[in-house]
């Protein structure tokens, strides 16, 4: 997007409400109606968040046909794409629950990590939205998005909770003893989890995104045929590394091609041992995280948690110890704008908002988030 085309952007945001532009200082009412705004890689997510009422309506658009192409995001594609789709977008989700734009109170979007044109398109629309409205606007944590996804759910997790965060991005674990107060127990020294099955969906031919593609050729996998490494189990700590895991997994597919045996079957035998390998050291990591701190809740949030061999397994586990596991419904466990309502919801009833300057940041630690009750 070059200048003239993002001020004509921001021209069009503003007129979008069609209203004056004014100045007046935000109230802080008991219940708030929070329009959360999701641009961070690949998906334009809005939704509407009633802190009273709880979610109103949400919407997606996924790029992925638009990236399949070439094998993976292309980021001033995902950019101009969200600017395409964002401000539709809000309008349907608007229209669907019934709701105009001046009954918007105040407006989270995703401030980071992520890709940083594609974040300053959902900053823009926010802040120029908010300016428009005169209402708060506060950028928020992807991370802390999906850690707070399951919250959505029927039966939410009580604090303190551990959580496993699984992403394309992230593999963490997560002491969790309020909103903000979280504290890193360990997470990957290299790949994250969801990079590491997207890499294998590759090697084994399949499309991106590969997460859901290697769990679906696994269902056809035969149990016990190969059996791959569950890396850093046999060592103390919290800490994950996928990357030996994946080289592991390209020399197997590369040996079964030059014997002249890599068919259906074989690809499938190769994602489930893959598949069983990431699922098992997971488990065991999240095992010795609740038998650490103690705590009887695992929380486990971002794209991979959507994986059901993976719930399986933990349901398992958590079983034994006499503990539970928390997940969001899957179209809640990726990228999605109801997380970041839900998450911007939390902290701008304690009074959270952006100054004027739009947040857009590639890596942002989750730890140096404030607690619920300061202010930033
Ligand atoms: O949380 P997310 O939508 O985006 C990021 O914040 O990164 O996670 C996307 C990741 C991708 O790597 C995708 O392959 C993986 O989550 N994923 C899965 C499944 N669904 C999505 N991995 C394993 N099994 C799945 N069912
Ligand atoms: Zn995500």
């Amino acid at each position: 997007m070059n200048l003239t085309e993002g001020f004509g952007f921001l021209l069009k945001c503003a007129s979008f409400l069609m209203l004056p532009i004014h100045f007046c200082q935000p109230m802080w009412p008991d219940t708030m109606l929070i329009l959360g705004i999701e641009t961070s890689c690949d998906e334009t997510g809005v939704a509407l968040f009633d802190t009273e009422q709880g979610l109103l309506g949400h919407a997606l658009f996924s790029q992925i046909a638009m990236h399949a192409d070439y094998g993976g995001v292309v980021p001033e594609l995902a950019s101009r794409d969200h600017v395409r789709k964002l401000l539709p977008l809000c309008d349907q989700v608007l229209a669907d629950a019934g709701r105009s734009r001046t009954d918007i109170e105040g407006i989270a979007y995703t401030a980071g990590p992520g890709l940083v044109g594609a974040l300053m398109v959902g900053g823009a629309v926010a802040h120029a939205l908010g300016f428009a409205l005169g209402i708060p606007v506060l950028g928020v944590h992807h991370m802390e998005g999906h850690l707070l996804a399951p919250m959505l759910e029927d039966n939410p997790p009580a604090f303190p909770f551990v959580a496993l965060l699984v992403s394309g991005g992230h593999t963490q674990l997560v002491r969790v003893d309020g909103i903000g107060a979280y504290e890193m127990l360990g997470e990957s020294v290299d790949d994250a989890a969801g990079e590491a099955f997207d890499k294998t969906a590759k090697m084994l031919g399949l499309d991106y995104p590969g997460g859901p593609r290697v769990a679906a050729l696994a269902e056809k996998g035969t149990e016990g045929r190969y059996r791959f490494p569950r890396p850093m189990t046999d060592r103390p700590g919290l800490d994950f590394s996928f990357s030996g895991l994946k080289t592991f997994t390209l020399n197997t597919v590369n040996a079964a091609r030059d014997s002249g045996g890599l068919d259906d079957q074989t690809r499938a035998d190769i994602a489930l041992a893959f598949e069983a390998a990431v699922v098992d050291t997971l488990t065991i990591k999240c095992r010795r995280a609740l038998e650490q701190t103690g705590c009887k809740r695992l929380v486990i949030a971002g794209g991979v948690s959507a994986n059901k061999r993976l719930r399986a397994g933990l349901e398992k586990m958590t079983g034994k110890l006499k503990a539970k596991v928390f997940y969001a419904r899957p179209e809640f466990c990726t990228d999605n704008g109801a997380m970041i309502a839900y998450a911007g919801a939390q902290r701008m009833k304690a009074g959270q908002q952006d100054g004027e300057r739009i947040v857009a940041v590639a890596r942002w630690p989750m730890s140096t988030l404030p607690p619920i009750s300061e202010p930033r």
